[in-house]
């Protein structure tokens, strides 16, 4: 080791589908970001299921494990904590992490609802940890290049935005009971599960929102069974007990913009499900313009549709794909068509992550993005129950762009 690389202790709290994730993500940082000198050490993973902790030592690497998070952020060789547990446990948990002095990487959504996120965010300034939320779909390089596009006002002044994440890993009725689906255990349903990442999106790429009115509704009320730290909730289980749905499967809200930056004046639509036959990961937004618009679908993470100018002889979208133009797309693939995924949306989070802890300027997201998400989602809730406007204080996240004009 060169005295130019530096040694993050990293701890896990979770080792299901994001765990496992992040951990490669953490892995993959020195090869994909080798001039950093960051070299995460898997030092300890936690999970209540003891055989998901041996699966963290064996095959992902980590030094040690336990079944007790206490002990993960007890260890004083763990620098930073990945919290990749059901939602109910992320306040406990990311305000437990933010004492013992751990910059933590937390998954979406930060808690159950806007004042357990707000609890986290408070222990966080408290003890000056750094903080990451899992919202990775604005890594994607196509991504980055429509938030490039607003911000030069390619698209002029934006009109109106449309976000719709649809999946289909609920539309079967057999598809398993996992805590997504338990108000106690995870909250609110599509709405933090989805509908949280389609409006940072929104405020990634156009600006905060300030009011808010939605719609929810639930189509099936039982579904089968599954134990926590089994399977994962794409299962689809036949002749299980069946149990009680209580959040909703769907969610649509009409939207009004800040007042500032590229979207002042905007309206716009955001809607999520998890009952959709036809897309799974069908994660779009599309951004219109007095000038131009931008469409982009995840299922075709590295397409983009543009049309600029309302003179363009050449009518109609032009499909422009993901290059080493566009966002950490050349520490991937060297040239456009060799195309990226989901998982290294995650490596260039983990990046962003780190470096914050390493003192740079990582332009990661913070738990105040978590929060400014997480309202929107409250106030969706609200708005759902007497189909009433909700009025937002405009919480500035640490990348939302109303200093842009
Ligand atoms: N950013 C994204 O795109 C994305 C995608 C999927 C999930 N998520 C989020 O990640 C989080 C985890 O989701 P998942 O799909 O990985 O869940 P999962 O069900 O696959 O894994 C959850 C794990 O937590 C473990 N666990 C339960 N109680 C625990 C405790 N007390 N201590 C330690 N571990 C415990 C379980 O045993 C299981 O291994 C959720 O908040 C979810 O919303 C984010």
């Amino acid at each position: 080791m060169t005295s130019s690389q530096r040694t993050i202790g990293v701890g896990l709290i979770s080792v299901g589908w994001m765990g496992k994730l992040h951990a490669r993500a953490y892995s993959s940082v020195p090869y994909v970001y080798p001039e950093l000198g960051i070299r995460p050490r898997l030092v300890m993973a936690a999970d209540t299921e003891a055989s998901r902790v041996e699966f963290a030592t064996r095959v992902l690497g980590f030094e040690t494990g336990t079944t007790d998070y206490r002990e993960v952020l007890k260890n004083p060789e763990v620098d930073v904590v990945s919290i990749c547990a059901p939602n109910f446990l992320h306040a406990e948990m990311g305000i437990a992490a933010a004492k013992a002095g751990k910059h933590f990487w937390i998954e979406k959504p930060a808690g159950r609802g806007l004042a357990e996120t707000l609890a986290i965010s408070a222990a966080a300034e408290a003890a000056g940890v750094q903080s990451t939320v899992g919202f990775n779909y604005r890594h994607a390089p196509a991504v980055e290049h429509i938030r490039t596009l607003v911000a030069e006002g390619q698209l002029g002044r934006i009109t109106n935005v449309r976000a719709s994440f649809l999946a289909g890993y609920a539309a079967e009725p057999k598809a398993a009971l996992s805590w997504r689906f338990d108000r106690k255990l995870s909250g609110t349903g599509v709405l933090g599960d989805l509908f949280s990442h389609a409006a940072d999106l929104c405020r990634y790429t156009v600006g905060e929102i300030r009011s808010i009115t939605a719609l929810t509704s639930t189509m099936h009320a039982t579904r089968p069974k599954l134990a926590m730290g089994q399977g994962t909730h794409f299962d689809v289980i036949e002749g299980g007990e069946l149990g009680p749905v209580e959040n909703e499967d769907y969610a649509t809200a009409m939207v009004r913009f800040s007042d500032d930056g590229p979207g002042a004046e905007a309206v716009g639509t955001i809607e999520a499900s998890r009952i959709a036959v036809g897309p799974e990961c069908g994660y779009r937004i599309e951004i219109y313009g007095t000038e131009g618009s931008v469409k982009w679908d995840f299922e075709r993470m590295n397409e983009l549709q543009v049309v600029i100018g309302r003179h363009n002889p050449q009518q109609g979208y032009t499909t422009v794909i993901a290059s080493p133009a566009h966002g950490d797309y050349s520490r991937f693939q060297p040239g456009p068509g060799n195309t990226m995924g989901f998982d290294d949306l995650k490596t260039i989070e983990a990046k962003k992550f780190l470096v914050s802890v390493t003192g740079g300027n990582g332009g990661n997201s913070t738990i105040k993005d978590a929060v400014a998400s997480a309202a929107l989602v409250d106030a969706a809730e609200k708005s759902a129950v007497d189909g009433s406007w909700q009025h937002l204080p405009v919480e500035s996240g640490s990348m939302a762009l109303k200093s842009r004009g």
